[in-house]
């Protein structure tokens, strides 16, 4: 691996920490699911999964078979990065193509049918888990055939009562078109975009539908765009390179990320980038309030640009946990 910042999602022999492979009832594998990152913190942050959802064996009715569920506390955020899939959701089927991101919010019943093989890729925050989970997968790492030998997975409440995850009964639906489901964001329909000089940025989550945790933003930036953090960033940042490529200079290391990289950059750690091609890049941690501070640095700009000094625009950083220093074209 070029960096042990830079984490290529298709390379699943360094990416994946751990695998669990799911099965359905009959005992067929549905799906493989990879642990990238752990989950962080009291509300289970910066957790990132990667998984292969497998095709449904031909002949399965997607509307009687869609995993139907809620979490009672959990937000799911996942990238649909290939395939086609059916989502089911708020009375509503829907089909969900690659490109589109789902958001699913604690305690909205969903349930999801694959119709080609999709890499889902997912971060969550506040979903209930074990405590002894770390240790769980430690054991699991040295030695695998635990997963099998009862009288261990017993011991895991989280394993018994399956997380924060209550089944549901097949949901009820009309068909809609994607665009016309809340829970389906893409970057072409943004809930808010700020055009700045050589980067767009859109909103694509907010705080309030992530109970405060955190929120989505994406960069879509052009050739040539740089952007330095502050010196020592206070935000423990992961960034995720959907499409493009960037050079990446974290503390003494350089390197070029590229399409489907995570950049996964700790609390304080000096760093800054480079575009080298037009980039899709998703800020996943989501500790800055980006919604509110672009917000108010436009509505300065357009109400009373004469205030838009380099005082005001610092108070607009520190009050929203904007961490960078300065932005610009090379
Ligand atoms: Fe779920």
């Amino acid at each position: 691996m070029a960096s042990e910042y830079l984490i290529d999602l298709n390379d699943h022999e360094n990416s994946w920490k751990s695998v669990s492979v799911g099965r359905t009832p009959d005992g067929q594998i549905n799906s493989k699911v990879g642990t990238v990152i752990p989950a962080e913190g009291p509300r289970q942050m910066f957790w990132m999964l990667d998984t292969i959802m497998y095709a449904m064996p031909p002949g399965t009715d997607p509307d009687k078979n869609h995993m139907p569920h809620e979490h009672r506390y959990g937000y799911e955020t996942f990238f649909v990065d290939s395939g086609k899939m059916w989502l089911y959701i708020d009375g509503m089927k829907c089909l969900v193509t690659k490109g589109d991101i789902l958001h699913l919010q604690a305690a909205q019943t969903h349930g999801m049918a694959f119709i080609e093989d999709v890499k889902y890729r997912g971060t969550y925050h506040d979903l209930k888990v074990d405590p002894d989970m770390p240790a769980l997968n430690n054991i699991i790492e040295h030695i695998p055939e635990v997963k099998d030998d009862p009288e261990f997975m017993n011991l895991m409440p989280s394993v018994k009562s399956g997380l924060d995850m209550i089944p549901r009964e097949p949901l009820l639906f009309r068909e809609v078109p994607a665009e016309q489901c809340r829970a389906v964001r893409n970057p072409k329909r943004p809930l808010a975009e700020y055009r700045l000089d050589g980067v767009t940025m859109k909103i694509l989550t907010e705080r309030w539908e992530n109970a405060g945790a955190n929120e989505l933003c994406c960069a879509e930036m052009e050739p040539g765009f740089t952007a330095e953090w502050m010196k020592y960033p206070k935000n423990r940042e992961l960034l995720y390179l959907r499409k493009g490529k960037i050079r990446f200079k974290v503390m003494n290391e350089e390197f070029v990320a590229y399409d489907e990289c995570l950049i996964n950059i700790p609390k304080f750690a000096p760093h800054s980038l480079q575009v080298l091609e037009k980039s899709e890049l998703y800020d996943l941690g989501g500790l800055t309030f980006w919604s509110s501070f672009l917000h108010d640095y436009m509505s300065i700009k357009v109400n009373d640009p004469d205030r838009l000094m380099p005082e005001v625009i610092n108070e607009l950083k520190d009050k929203f946990n904007c961490q960078i220093k300065r932005i610009g074209r090379s």
